[in-house]
């Protein structure tokens, strides 16, 4: 029998101990709340054969729901017990919202696409997750009606901290940030932001971690943690949903790599076109009391 084909308990079973306990999750209680949430009831139909598996799905307006573990990692990285008000930028399917909904007392809880934060405001409801509040909106600006929070996710790119997010933030309280990030090379810095420009043009600039790490205590930031991963990822995960043109560019990107571009970034030509690694980070954080 294929992992897909198991029982749908036993997928969730095997994903929260091979994917999620085996890398160093900890907390019981994040450990519970992804034992307990079911996450094929946040993609698509025909994404449900794949709910459990270790990437990022695709939920449709070239978003993606997030890898269960880094659902867990940031989730952890909040220090959640029970007590809290917590900000969420990026709503995207509401799988780590329901998470946090299971976590702590209060979530907010912030979609700038209004078809994604009003699908997630059905779901959560049809859950009975009645601890939570959606809005349509820049998340970079905050939710200021309902500040200070005691922790804020930040799930979508985000070009630094914006300052709305650290004056909306609890002396003592925790961020926790999931971004794209570049290689420590010129080089490749340069063509990963050209690629990300194209595939969204509201982007800025991806940071380098001692980037990260120099912003957040130039803003009085404690760090916590700041680790990079990498993903082989399609190259779809660039051109989904983005205008023809600006597919066309990434393609004259991709296919222009120097050798050396192309190795460091293990770029590969498969049967349903090219695969490269996309490096990201996870940025922890918290304000001092
Ligand atoms: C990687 S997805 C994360 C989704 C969510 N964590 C999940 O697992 O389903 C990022 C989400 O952030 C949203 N987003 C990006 N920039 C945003 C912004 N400035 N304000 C609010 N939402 C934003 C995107 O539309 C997308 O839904």
């Amino acid at each position: 029998m294929s992992a897909e084909t198991l029982p749908i308990e036993i997928q969730r079973e095997n994903m929260v101990r091979e994917q999620i306990e085996k890398r160093g999750i900890k907390d019981a209680r994040v450990l519970e709340a992804m034992r307990r949430i079911p996450r094929h009831e946040f993609v698509a139909d025909e994404a449900k054969n794949w709910a459990y598996s270790d990437s990022p799905l695709s939920i449709g307006d070239g978003q993606t729901i997030s890898q269960p573990f880094i659902v867990a990692a940031m989730t952890e990285l909040l220090h959640l017990q029970g007590n809290e008000h917590v900000l969420e930028i990026g709503t995207g399917s509401g799988y780590q919202t329901a998470i946090l909904c299971e976590l702590a007392l209060q979530v907010y809880s912030v979609e700038r696409i209004p078809k994604l934060a009003r699908n997630s405001e059905i779901r959560l409801a049809e859950m009975g997750y009645a601890n939570i509040q959606l809005m349509v909106g820049d998340g970079t600006l905050g939710w200021p009606d309902h500040a200070p929070y005691d922790a804020i996710i930040v799930t979508a790119a985000a070009p630094q901290v914006p300052q709305a997010l650290l004056d909306q933030l609890k002396p003592g309280g925790r961020l926790v940030i999931d971004d794209r990030t570049v290689p420590d090379d010129p080089a490749l810095d340069a063509l990963m932001n050209r690629l990300d420009l194209l595939h969204d043009h509201s982007h800025v600039r991806e940071y380098s971690a001692a980037e990260w790490v120099a912003f957040c205590e130039s803003v009085g930031l404690a760090v916590d943690v700041v680790e990079v991963y990498i993903r082989h990822r399609h190259l779809s995960s660039l051109t989904e949903g983005v205008a023809q043109e600006d597919v066309a560019g990434i393609y004259r990107l991709v296919e222009a790599m120097t050798p050396e571009q192309a190795s460091a970034l293990h770029l590969e030509r498969r049967d349903d076109g090219w695969w490269f690694d996309h490096h990201y980070l996870l940025v922890g954080a918290h304000r001092p009391a």
